[in-house]
Parts: C-alpha cells; sequence; structure tokens
C-alpha cells in the first residue's frame, strides 16, 4: 500500500510530512511482516469501500458497528429487484420465495460457523440484546438458581439478571483484574465448581470484551458445561474479526448482531442455540408466527416447533437474504486474513500510543486492558492524560477527535463492571452515586464527589481498517503532549 500525502492530511495537523509518513509505514511493514500479505484488503477498500477515502474519515467504531460495500448494497438490491416476496407466513408463491430465501439464510449462518444443523438452530432476532433477552425470558431460573456472569459483559448480559432476580435465583457476578482487565480465574473457578444440584445453571461471558478488547478463553465453556452450567457465550465483539468454530467450542447459546460483522443490515442479529438448550426454554408469552395454534375462548396455545416458538411475528423477510450476503463477502476476503490486519494495526497503535510521554515523562495516555496482542482483540479503551495525569474528560476528547473526522466511541460503551474495575470504582462508590435523585448527576457524581472518571474513550479496528487511520489516530494523540486540563 503507498500512502499519499493527501490521504494522511487531516487539515488540522500541520505534520503532513509524506517521506515521514512513509518510512513510519516501511518500519511498519518491517515489524509486522504479516500485514503485507493483507494488501487484498486495500484493493477491496478502493474499490468497494471508497466512501471512506472520499470523505477522509477515518472510522474507529468496528465494535459499535461495521462498515458495509458497494457489494453488498448491489447484490441485496439486484435480488430484491428480481423478485416478488411476500410475508412468509402463507403458501402462496410470494411467500414461498420469501421463506425459501430466509430459510437459505439460516443455513447459511450454520454453515458460516460450522455448526452442524443436527446440533444447532439459529433463531432471528432484531440485534444480539434481542437474543440475549429471549434466553433471560425464557430461561428456568428459580430459588434454585445460578446466575453467574463476569464483570466484563455488556448490559444485555447483565439485564438477564433482572429476569434471574425476580425468580429467586442467585446472581454472583466474578471480577476481571486490572491493568489487564482479564477474568480472576481462581474466583471462576471457585464459582463454576459450584452449581446448585437442585436448579439450572446459567454461565455468561463474552468471547471479546466490548470494552477492553479483552479474548476471554473459549476453554471455559466446555469447562462450565463439565460442571453441570449452561452456557452462553456473548459473540457480538469477537466474530466481526475471528473465526467461531462451533464444532470446536460449543456453547449453549451465542448471540451476535450482523451490521457489527459486515455494517449493513442492521437490525438483524441471530441466537446460534443447541436444539438440547432451546428445549429446556420456557417462554412466557406467545405471538403470531411463534405458535402453531391458540384460541381464545381455549385460553391455550400450542407453540410452533423449534426455532418458530422464539421467532415473533414475521421475521425481517426482505433483510435476512443480506445476511447470507454479508457472510459471504466476508468468507471470500477471508477471516483469517481480517484477524491478521487488525492484529498488525492494533499491535502498531497500542505500542506507539504507550510510547507517547509528556516532556516531564509523564505518560500522554493510560490504556484500559492488555498493552500486547496476546488474547486480546482490535479494541483499544484508554483515557488521555495530562502532564500532572489529570484526565481529560470524555466528552472533550470526542469533540476534539470529531474535528480530526476520526469516529470514536466514549463512554463505558455498555459495560459498566469492566470500567468500574477500569477506573477504580467501589462498590461503595457506586451505591453513593444511585444514592443520589437525580439520574443525570451520576456521571457528575462520580467526577465531582469521587473525583474518578465515569468513562473512557475507544477505538476499534476492523475489516478494512488501514496504516492510515492507526496513523491518523496517533497524529490526534500526539496533539495531547503537553496540554493541560483547564
Ligand atoms: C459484546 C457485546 N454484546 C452485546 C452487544 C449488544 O449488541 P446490540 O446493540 O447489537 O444488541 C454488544 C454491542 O456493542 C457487544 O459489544
Amino acid at each position: 500500500m503507498v500512502i499519499s500525502p493527501s490521504q494522511t492530511s487531516s487539515g488540522h495537523n500541520p505534520d503532513n510530512n509524506s517521506e515521514k509518513i512513509r518510512k513510519l509505514f516501511q518500519t511498519f511493514n518491517e515489524t509486522y511482516p504479516d500485514y503485507k500479505s493483507t494488501s487484498i484488503i486495500d484493493e477491496l477498500r478502493a474499490k468497494e469501500y471508497s466512501q471512506l477515502d472520499k470523505s477522509g474519515q477515518v472510522y474507529l467504531d468496528y465494535t459499535g458497528g461495521g462498515i458495509y460495500s458497494d457489494y453488498q448494497l448491489e447484490e441485496h438490491t439486484k435480488l430484491l429487484r428480481g423478485g416478488i416476496y411476500g410475508n412468509p407466513h402463507s403458501n402462496n408463491p410470494s411467500s414461498l420465495a420469501s421463506t425459501e430465501l430466509c430459510e437459505h439464510a439460516r443455513h447459511f449462518v450454520l454453515e458460516y460457523f460450522n455448526a452442524s444443523p443436527d446440533e444447532y438452530a439459529v433463531i432471528f432476532t432484531n440485534n444480539a440484546s434481542g437474543a440475549l433477552k429471549i434466553i433471560g425470558e425464557a430461561y428456568p431460573f428459580g430459588e434454585k438458581s445460578r446466575y453467574l456472569l463476569t464483570f466484563d459483559n455488556h448490559n444485555a448480559v447483565n439485564g438477564i439478571r433482572e429476569y434471574a432476580r425476580s425468580k429467586g435465583a442467585n446472581i454472583t457476578y466474578v471480577p476481571v483484574l486490572a491493568p489487564d482487565l482479564r477474568i480472576d480465574e481462581e474466583q471462576l473457578i471457585h464459582h463454576l465448581s459450584r452449581p446448585d444440584p437442585n436448579g439450572n445453571n446459567l454461565f455468561v461471558f463474552p468471547a471479546q470484551s466490548n470494552f477492553s478488547g479483552v479474548q476471554h478463553s473459549l476453554e471455559w465453556i466446555a469447562r462450565a458445561q463439565s460442571y453441570g452450567w449452561d452456557v452462553i457465550l456473548d459473540a457480538a465483539a469477537y466474530v466481526p474479526t475471528n473465526l467461531m468454530d462451533f464444532q470446536r467450542y460449543r456453547p449453549d447459546f451465542a448471540p451476535l448482531s450482523f451490521y457489527k460483522m459486515f455494517g449493513y443490515p442492521t437490525g438483524v442479529g441471530c441466537l446460534i442455540a443447541k436444539k438440547t438448550a432451546l428445549k429446556k426454554l420456557r417462554r412466557p408469552w406467545f405471538s403470531g408466527g411463534a405458535i402453531e395454534m391458540a384460541s381464545v375462548q381455549g385460553d391455550k396455545h400450542y407453540l410452533g416447533e423449534g426455532v418458530r416458538a422464539f421467532e415473533d411475528g414475521t421475521i425481517n423477510y426482505l433483510t435476512l437474504p443480506a445476511v447470507e450476503i454479508g457472510l459471504k463477502h466476508l468468507q471470500k476476503i477471508g477471516i483469517g486474513l481480517i484477524h491478521s490486519r487488525v492484529t498488525c494495526l492494533t499491535g502498531w497503535l497500542l505500542s506507539n500510543l504507550t510510547s507517547l510521554y509528556h516532556k516531564n515523562d509523564a505518560p500522554v495516555v493510560e490504556i484500559y486492558g492488555p498493552r500486547d496482542m496476546a488474547d486480546r482483540g482490535g479494541a483499544i479503551a484508554l483515557n488521555f492524560l495530562d502532564p500532572g495525569s489529570v484526565i481529560f474528560n470524555f466528552h472533550l476528547i470526542e469533540e476534539e477527535a470529531s474535528k480530526f473526522n476520526i469516529s470514536l466511541r466514549t463512554g463505558c460503551f455498555c459495560n459498566p463492571g469492566a470500567g468500574e474495575i477500569a477506573f477504580g470504582l467501589s462498590k461503595k462508590d457506586m451505591v453513593d452515586c444511585f444514592g443520589y435523585e437525580e439520574r443525570a448527576s451520576f456521571e457528575r457524581c462520580i467526577l465531582a464527589v469521587k473525583g474518578k472518571t465515569a468513562g473512557a474513550v475507544r477505538v476499534s479496528l476492523g475489516l478494512v481498517t488501514n496504516f492510515n487511520d492507526a496513523y491518523r489516530f496517533l497524529q490526534f494523540a500526539q496533539t495531547f503532549v503537553d496540554k493541560t486540563v483547564i
């Protein structure tokens, strides 16, 4: 890849020396030789994702959502233009045409993840949160049940605790340990070895943290199952840049969102579930589409067979074919290649960010999570520090980054548990702040009363990130050298 000066110019930074950038890129290639083998992605970016470079945008929020290619849009439009597709709840020609496309997409999801159709089923949902909600509301929690989860989890996983609580289940959080924010293994083993023998036991952890990028060991799945736990593997942040093979790792449930993998379409996710695990669930309601029959006067209903029982109303039948197009697109590029590229760029960015110092030798950034690439993905959570180690407010960082045309994410990324440990917030801190009447005062409480931060900045790399994107973020970070919080 050749970087042109115009590609690297932000319009805000005078350091636009193309020779210097070329040298940096050369050194980068020497340090990360695998990057060269991913050049097909540069070609793809130029051809299929040209809006990125045309707009001069530096997109660094892939954990928030992926970017889509022209190819995906064109293929989907072509398909829709080529047929008549009606509501799949009938047996007429337009309905059958929709059913065929949706079932094809459903099978293809299993094929993509190497999941046996004898063992696994795919339930289409609106997103990963929707998939988690299905489990939460239908899992047979009871007073003799346990719900075990890591501090490092998305709020949709934390939300399941409310279902567990309402049924009297025991809820236990296993901490992650600063500074790397990896699971406290001793604690986890302690709890895994103590399922309630008289009830149902559910354990959940993310394959990749959407906060720190940590990749938790997938070996926990089989280990937990061997003690009798049902396991949810939250795969949402992992699958966009990693291969998930359901022949190798066999969670009972795995939620994910497709837009995080390939940008388009939004509004579709799925729950990949073991058929045996689905049999354990008890849906608390029924709707059209999910039933075999229901009666008003008979006051009874029969749920549909298999996945039908879990898909409410009309599935997103015009959009589901675009899921298959997206998965094939990823397959064609190769998830291994995407993984390799993201690993090189994240490694470079981490190493350069942690080498930034103020004149007084104080670091410019604090990274929350691992500083090297062992068992981690392409999301980096950080805060900017001034020479006195005072944290720059993350809202200000987002504003400043926007001036550089950089899209990043700030806050706690819907993962409060990892944040509480990263920012050194204690149980007392959190309980005190919930004591305030006004909700809006929460962030102020953490800042003003506790003198701590309630959030961070996250940059996340993905499918078509290139060296220029990583470099532009580094340039942005360099503008904080010797800058003071006012
Ligand atoms: C690990 C993880 N789980 C679940 C979710 C929820 O995804 P969605 O908002 O698409 O429902 C996210 C979203 O960022 C995530 O990163």
